[in-house]
C-alpha cells in the first residue's frame, strides 16, 4: 500500500551517457512539499513499478523537484521505462519525499560520489556551501561521458576532483580522506565495491563519521532464523505467525492490518515500524549500526526477527 500525490515531467534532457534529468512540477504549477538534501522520491512508472530516486535538483525552487537516472541494462525495467516511454506532459504518480539519508551540521564534509550515486550529495554540497562549512567531493565514474552534472559542479573550482576510472583509475579513497580525525562528516554514495572499501578505510575514523546510501540490500546470507517466529500487533493485541520465506510486511497484511510500502527491498524507509519489544532481525540498507543496536524500529518488507517473538506498533 503507497500513498501518492500526481506530478507533471515538465522537462526531460540528457545529463550524461545513460542518464536523463527528469524535472517534475505540480499540475497547477503550484508549490511543492519542501524537502531536505539526501531526500528521494518513489516514482510510479508506467506499468505500476515503483522505484525511488535521490532528489538532485535545487533545495530552494519550490516548484521543481529533479532527478538523475540511469538506465540499468540488468535492472527490473523501471530506468528503461523513464528513458523510452517517459515524456515531457505525462503525469506520473509520486510518493515522498522522504529522508534516509540527512545532512547532519557538521564544520567540515567528504564527499564521495561514484556514478550515479552522484545525485543524493549535489544537495549536499549546494548546502554545505551555502552554509559556509569546509567541504570537498570526490567524484568517480567509469569516464567522463558517463558522469551526470559535471557542468554544475565545474562551478565548485577546487572543491571538486573529478576520477574518470580510464583517465586515473580506481579512487584514491585514504589520500582523499586523509588522517583519521575528528569534527568531519563523511557521506558517501555509489556502486557496492566503492562503500564496501570506504567502510574500511573509514573503520580508523571517530564512530559514526561515515554515512553511506545503498542502491541496494546485501541480502546474501541466509536470515539467522530458520523457523517461524510471532508478531504481536499491540493496538489489538492479534498475533501473526510469520512463516519462513513470508515478510513481516505480507504476514500482518493477511490479518488485515495494511503497513505503508513502497519498495518492499529495504531502501526505501517507507514501512518503518516501531518494535516496542523483542530483536528485530536487519536486514535493511537504511539503518546505521547504532541504530540497529537501538531495536526500536525495524523495516517490516525485508527486516525478520532473532527473538521468538516482536511485539510491533501496529
Ligand atoms: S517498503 Fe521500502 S523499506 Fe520497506
Amino acid at each position: 500500500m503507497t500513498l501518492m500525490n500526481t506530478l507533471r515531467v515538465h522537462r526531460k534532457s540528457v545529463a550524461a551517457d545513460g542518464v536523463v534529468a527528469l524535472e517534475l512540477a505540480a499540475p497547477d504549477g503550484g508549490r511543492l512539499t519542501d524537502w531536505t538534501p539526501g531526500s528521494h522520491l518513489d516514482l510510479v512508472l508506467p506499468g505500476g513499478l515503483t522505484r525511488q530516486y535521490s532528489l538532485c535538483g535545487d533545495r530552494w525552487d519550490p516548484r521543481r523537484y529533479r532527478l538523475g537516472i540511469l538506465r540499468e541494462p540488468g535492472g527490473r525495467g523501471g530506468s528503461a521505462r523513464v528513458h523510452d516511454e517517459l515524456a515531457v506532459g505525462d503525469e506520473v504518480g509520486v510518493g515522498g519525499p522522504r529522508n534516509n539519508f540527512p545532512l547532519v551540521p557538521s564544520p567540515e564534509y567528504l564527499f564521495v560520489a561514484g556514478g550515479i550515486g552522484i545525485t543524493p550529495l549535489l544537495p549536499m554540497v549546494q548546502q554545505a556551501e551555502l552554509l559556509g562549512a569546509r567541504w570537498r567531493l570526490l567524484y568517480g565514474g567509469r569516464n567522463r561521458a558517463a558522469m551526470a552534472f559535471l557542468d554544475e559542479l565545474g562551478a565548485y573550482g577546487e572543491h571538486v576532483e573529478v576520477r574518470p576510472q580510464d583517465e586515473h583509475g580506481l579512487l584514491d579513497l585514504a589520500g582523499f580522506l586523509g588522517e583519521p580525525r575528528p569534527g568531519v562528516k563523511i557521506y558517501a554514495c555509489g556502486p557496492a565495491p566503492l562503500l564496501g572499501a570506504i567502510e574500511r578505510v573509514c573503520a580508523a575514523w571517530p564512530p559514526r563519521t561515515l554515512r553511506t546510501e545503498r542502491f541496494a540490500v546485501d541480502d546474501s546470507a541466509a536470515p539467522a532464523r530458520a523457523t517461524p517466529f510471532e508478531v504481536e500487533l499491540a493496538r489489538t493485541g492479534v498475533r501473526v505467525t510469520v512463516p519462513v520465506g513470508t515478510s513481516v510486511l505480507d504476514a500482518v497484511a493477511g490479518a488485515g492490518v495494511e503497513v505503508l510500502s513502497s519498495c518492499r527491498q529495504g531502501t526505501c524507509g517507507t514501512c518503518e515500524t516501531t518494535v516496542l519489544a523483542g530483536r528485530p532481525e536487519h536486514r535493511d540498507a537504511i539503518l546505521e549500526d547504532h541504530e540497529r543496536a537501538a531495536a526500536d524500529c525495524m523495516f517490516v518488507c525485508v527486516s525478520r526477527s532473532l527473538s521468538d517473538r516482536l511485539v510491533l506498533d501496529l
